[in-house]
């Protein structure tokens, strides 16, 4: 059976001997493409077009399918080849946020040529190259990480890893690494030899996986690790077939929940760190991970807010691609959006998500227990036989399920920060500066995050953003020896706080669900 495959630039024809899925055959032939439920079936985001000798759809496939217009397309994890086949993937342009504040630094890299940084982030990954004597970055690349056909979240590629997955999981990250790196290299002229540092941060999970480590103790409580790594590792051990001259350090992570992704953010945004004010650092993402300054002492949390505000869940969410609506907002009590690249509107991204319910709750079409007032008018529309609000004229609307997912994953983040503060008994008014890190934070309308309560309204007026802080934190470690002797030690100071077994926590999360 042939079956042609073409992503944008990219044509492949292979050919099969046993009837597979199309997520099968995309995820051998190395395409890029996510899966946010892992082929659960439940997500309804994995299309694709597809037309040849294929399997009926089932039940669930048809459902999904009637609120398709365009034909030939198909759930690439529903769908078997049966025989010839040809399969084009959606182009999405995703935009991945690269940029990162940096603090000061003196250049003094245990490398002598060049060097990289990445960043595995568990949806995204940023690659950047550095010529290490001038301290230069050349060259960046980004790109969805391709673990997501084995779910979106850490705790579905935990389990896919358990499964039976673990050498595909590194196989496909460590793969599209080398080949971001090889292809960086061609382009800007460095010889591949010559590449001699190489600088990965992540969370636990992501730089376990890479390494295809035992994941089991990220399982299950009481969630204790025994490799905090912050040390070299060899190529082969990264599943990397090149690179074999560049010495590779992996920064060291906190605990099961708090990655090095968190070190390297801290390092990054040092200087905004003042020991004699509380200063508290967030990066909201699919886990919300958090870190308090405060009288010399540094407390760390993660929150599991699952992946609403990345669009999964959510009827009509989406990543943060092109035509995703991004912003959302009232222009004489009219509802206005826009989208990113100004493209026709194809979903909601995480932070037009915050804006439609900050924006739902100020007309009134929510109240603050999140239930949808069906009288109250214009934008009362259905999907699906069920009330929703529509997003003006987009197309668009938000659920009642999709506000109650909203509803718990802001509450996560909320009772987080609560409860950090409450170690050392403060309220969000004593702290004195909130840092935002990670691609969603730095886009979202800290207003707005406030009016939803995913973030206390005292610390809307003090929040800084630094963007892809993790990438800035593993480059300053590339270009200085000391920033990687001083993230070691910021590391080993973490006080980590268990939210999982707190009482407080537990009740400022049932309060925090209110809007
Ligand atoms: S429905 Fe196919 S990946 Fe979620």
């Amino acid at each position: 059976m042939i079956v042609t495959i073409s992503d944008n630039n990219k044509n492949k024809t292979i050919e099969i001997k046993e009837k597979k899925l199309i997520s099968t055959i995309l995820s051998e032939s190395g395409f890029s493409f996510s899966m946010p439920c892992g082929g659960k079936h439940i997500c309804g985001k994995c299309k694709v077009f597809a037309k040849g000798n294929l399997s009926e759809p089932s039940l669930k496939e048809q459902s999904l399918l009637q609120h398709e217009s365009k034909s030939d397309i198909r759930f690439a994890c529903m769908t078997y080849v049966l025989g010839d086949t040809e399969i084009k993937l959606i182009n999405k342009e995703t935009e991945i946020l690269t940029d990162g504040y940096f603090s000061q630094y003196d250049l003094n890299p245990s490398g002598i040529n060049y060097g990289f940084a990445v960043d595995i982030g568990t949806t995204t990954v940023a690659v950047y190259g550095y010529d290490l004597k001038e301290g230069i970055l050349m060259c960046k690349d980004s790109f969805l990480n391709p673990q997501s056909i084995y779910g979106t979240d850490v705790i579905s590629r935990i389990q896919s890893s358990i499964d039976g997955n673990s050498k595909e999981l590194q196989n496909v990250i460590s793969d599209k690494i080398q080949k971001s790196i090889l292809r960086l290299c061609d382009e800007y002229q460095i010889n591949i030899n010559l590449v001699d540092n190489i600088v990965i941060t992540g969370n636990t999970t992501m730089l376990y996986l890479l390494l295809n480590k035992n994941v089991r103790p990220l399982a299950s409580a009481p969630f204790l690790i025994d490799d905090f790594l912050g040390r070299d590792v060899t190529a082969s051990q990264c599943g990397f077939t090149h690179l074999n001259n560049a010495n590779i350090y992996l920064p060291r992570t906190m605990s099961s929940f708090i990655g090095s992704d968190i070190t390297c953010s801290v390092l990054a945004a040092r200087d905004l760190i003042d020991d004699s004010k509380s200063t508290l650092l967030v990066d909201i993402g699919t886990n919300g991970e958090m870190t308090l300054f405060h009288n010399n002492q540094m407390l760390c949390c993660s929150t599991a807010a699952g992946p609403a505000f990345e669009g999964v869940g959510i009827t009509m969410g989406v990543m943060a691609e092109s035509g995703a609506i991004n912003k959302v907002y009232l222009e004489n009590n009219n509802i206005m959006y826009t989208t990113i690249k100004d493209k026709k509107p194809i979903g909601i991204c995480g932070s037009g998500l915050v804006d439609s319910l900050a924006v739902f709750l100020s007309l009134g079409y929510i109240d603050e227990s999140g239930y949808i007032n069906i009288d109250k008018g214009e934008y009362i529309t259905e999907y699906n036989g069920k009330h929703a609000i529509s997003i003006s004229d987009s197309g668009n609307s938000i659920t009642q399920a999709d506000v109650r997912a909203a509803q718990l994953a802001k509450a996560a983040i909320c009772a987080g920060i609560y409860s950090l503060l409450n170690e050392v008994s403060l309220k969000p008014s004593d702290v004195d500066r909130l840092i935002i890190a990670g691609g969603f934070g730095s886009y979202i309308d800290v207003k707005n995050a406030a009016i939803i309560r995913m973030i206390p309204e005292e610390l809307a007026t003090k929040s800084i953003v630094v963007g892809n802080a993790a990438g800035a934190g593993a480059s300053m470690i590339l270009l200085s020896e000391k920033c990687r002797i001083e993230n070691e030690e910021t590391a080993k100071k973490a006080e980590i706080v268990d939210l999982s077994t707190s009482p407080y926590f537990m009740e400022k999360f049932v309060d925090c669900i209110m809007f």
